[in-house]
């Protein structure tokens, strides 16, 4: 038996162990603003917090989460919207949304560890989070938007 807690619930997970963490958010919790993209690793659309750490849903089992804290997307504007979610609105952040959810929760880990990050900072933490449609300037801009308290 695995515990965890996922937006702030107690959970019991007695499933198979291997099992990807984004099946269980998905599948079994319903919450489904974390995304399904590539399922190996390389996209960041899964994208969720394990404690303060952003890591790819899709390839974490769950044997690997037991007693963490998770939060995904639905959880971390508990107590009201989080900045990042606040300066995504602000600035019009997505286009077709698929990545964004992914991209949100990188951003917020990346704010969490470096509240006050360079270009390169920004870079080197969303460059595994992919959007097809190219929102990458508006992303950038709006995590130095949160960064500065503009929200
Ligand atoms: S779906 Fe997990 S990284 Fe692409
Ligand atoms: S907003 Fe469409 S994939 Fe990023």
């Amino acid at each position: 038996m695995i515990h965890l807690k996922v937006n702030g619930t107690e959970r019991k997970f007695d499933g198979d162990p291997e099992m990807p963490l984004l099946w269980y958010l998905r599948d079994e919790l319903h919450l489904y603003g974390t995304k399904f993209g590539c399922g190996v690793g390389l996209c960041g659309s899964c994208t969720v917090h394990v404690g303060d750490r952003a890591v790819r849903s899709c390839v974490t089992p769950m044997k690997t989460i037991a007693e963490e804290t998770i939060t995904t997307i639905e959880g971390l504007g508990r107590s009201g919207l989080h900045p990042v979610q606040k300066a995504w609105i602000q600035l019009n952040v997505p286009q077709c949304g698929y990545c964004q959810s992914g991209q949100i929760m990188q951003a917020a880990a990346l704010l969490k560890s470096n509240p006050r990050p360079r270009d390169a900072d920004i870079d080197r933490a969303m460059a595994g989070n992919i959007c097809r449609c190219g929102t990458y300037q508006r992303i950038r801009a709006a995590i130095k938007t949160a960064a500065e308290g503009r929200v």
